[in-house]
C-alpha cells in the first residue's frame, strides 16, 4: 500500500530532506515510512511499555499512584507488542543514515522484547545504558525491590555500519574528564521541569531533560537531525533544538502534539560558542610525519631528541627517521631506542627552537591541522 504521507523535499542535487523541526501526527509506522530513507542521524524512541496494570495501585495513605495506564500503552497481548515492535523498528532503520545510531528506552516489561526484535532486525548493539533513578518511586506493597532503573539499548542500523559518531572525550569532559560509564544516575523529570495540566502531570511519561541532553550530546553533531517517533510531551525536540540540532517529532495525541509545540517555542538555541565540545581525537584530521617534512617544517637532515636528549635520530626526507642503524617511523625508532613495546613518537621526539630549548614534534601536528582546516 502506498503510504498517505510523502513528507520532505528534494534539494537542488535531487536528494530528498526530511521535514524539520516539526512535529508530524499520526502513527509513527506511517509517517515514518513516507520520509526520505537513509535521511536521519539519530532516533530516540521512548515507545509504549505495554505495562500491563490491571488493579489500581494505592500508596499506604490510600492516595493514587499514577501509573502508565493510557490507552497509548494497550496491546492485545505480546504477540501484537512485537508485531508492532518490528514494525516501528523497521520504518526507524530504513529512516538512518548508514552512520546514524538508534536509541531505545523501556523497562523490564518491553525491553527484552525490544532488544530481540532490534537483533532479529539486523541492528548493532554498541551498548546497553541503565539510566538509574536517583529519586525512583517505592515498592509500595513491599513484595518486590524498588524498580529503580530503566534500560536505554544503543545501536547501529547494522553490524557492517561503521563511522557512526560517538563524542568520545565530549562524554569524558561532562564526567569530569573520566571515562563515560554504561550507568548513568539522573534524576527522574520533576518540579519545575514536569510539565504540569491542571496540577496534574500533562504527560505520564515525560522523561528528564538530561538523559536526552546525554544521548543527543554522545551520538550527533550539531546540525544533525533527531527524530523521536513517540514524541510525547517533545522532550527530545526541546533538548535537540537547545543542542543546535534539528528534531523530528511524531506523536499521535492532539494535546501532547499542543504541549510539546508550546514548550517548543520557549526554547533557547545556545551560542555557536556554547555548543562546541571537546573534539574526539579520531574525529581530527590524521597527519604523517611526511607531511611535516613535505611542508618544510622540519628539514631532511634535521635532529631529534628526546626530552632530556638521552636519544637523538635525524629526519630523513621520506618522513622516516634514522638512529643508532635503525630506520622508520618517528613510533618505531623511539620504542626501538627505549627497548620499548611502543612508542608515541609525537610526544617522544622533540626539535631545537631557538634559546637551545625543546619542543614535541606534535606542537607541528597541530601547526598542520590548523593549517589543513
Ligand atoms: C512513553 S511516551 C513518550 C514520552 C516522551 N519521551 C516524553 O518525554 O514526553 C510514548 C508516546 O508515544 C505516543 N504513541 C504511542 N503509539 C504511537 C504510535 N503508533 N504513533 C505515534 N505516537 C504513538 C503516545 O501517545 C505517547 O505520547
Amino acid at each position: 500500500m502506498l503510504p498517505r504521507f510523502t513528507d520532505g523535499a528534494r534539494t537542488g542535487s535531487g536528494a530528498m530532506t526530511p521535514p524539520i523541526d516539526k512535529i508530524l501526527e499520526g502513527d509513527c509506522v506511517e509517517r515514518m515510512k513516507a520520509l526520505p530513507a537513509e535521511s536521519v542521524d539519530m532516533i530516540f524512541a521512548d515507545p509504549p511499555y505495554f505495562l500491563q496494570l490491571e488493579d489500581e495501585l494505592l500508596r499506604p495513605n490510600n492516595s493514587r499512584v499514577d501509573g502508565v495506564s493510557d490507552a497509548w500503552d494497550q496491546f492485545e497481548g505480546f504477540a501484537a507488542y512485537d508485531a508492532f515492535t518490528r514494525e516501528w523498528l523497521g520504518a526507524a532503520q530504513r529512516l538512518l543514515k548508514p552512520t546514524g545510531t538508534l536509541w531505545v528506552i523501556g523497562s523490564y516489561h518491553n525491553i527484552f522484547r525490544v532488544g530481540t526484535a532490534l537483533q532479529d532486525l539486523g541492528f548493532w548493539i554498541l551498548n546497553d545504558v541503565i539510566w538509574r533513578k536517583t529519586n525512583p518511586m517505592p515498592n509500595f506493597r513491599g513484595r518486590r525491590f524498588t524498580n529503580a532503573h530503566e534500560t536505554l539499548i544503543w545501536c547501529t542500523k547494522g553490524r557492517d555500519a561503521k563511522g557512526y559518531r560517538f563524542n568520545y572525550d565530549a562524554m569524558k569532559s561532562l564526567n569530569d574528564d573520566l571515562q563515560m560509564r554504561s550507568d548513568w544516575l539522573i534524576p527522574l523529570c520533576t518540579g519545575t521541569e514536569r510539565l504540569k495540566k491542571d496540577g496534574k502531570k500533562a504527560h505520564a511519561t515525560q522523561k528528564p531533560e538530561a538523559l536526552l541532553h546525554r544521548a543527543i550530546l554522545a551520538a550527533t553533531d550539531t546540525g544533525d537531525v533527531v527524530l523521536d517517533p513517540f514524541f510525547g510531551s517533545g522532550t527530545t525536540g526541546a533538548v535537540a533544538k537547545r543542542l543546535g540540532r534539528h528534531w523530528i517529532g511524531i506523536e499521535r495525541q492532539e494535546d501532547y502534539i499542543t504541549l510539546a509545540q508550546e514548550r517548543l517555542r520557549t526554547v533557547q538555541v545556545a551560542s555557536e560558542e556554547a555548543l562546541e565540545v571537546t573534539p574526539s581525537k579520531r574525529s581530527q584530521p590524521r597527519i604523517p610525519f611526511g607531511l611535516v617534512v613535505e611542508r618544510g617544517l622540519l628539514s631532511p637532515g634535521d635532529q631529534l631528541y628526546d626530552a632530556r636528549r638521552r636519544y637523538a635520530a635525524k629526519v630523513r626526507a621520506d618522513g622516516s627517521l634514522v638512529a643508532d642503524g635503525v630506520t622508520g617511523s618517528i613510533h618505531k625508532v623511539g620504542a626501538h631506542l627505549q627497548g620499548a613495546p611502543a612508542c608515541n613518537g609525537w610526544t617522544f621526539w622533540h626539535f631545537d627552537v631557538e634559546g637551545g630549548d625543546l619542543k614535541p614534534i606534535a606542537l607541528l601536528r597541530e601547526r598542520m591541522r590548523q593549517e589543513i582546516h
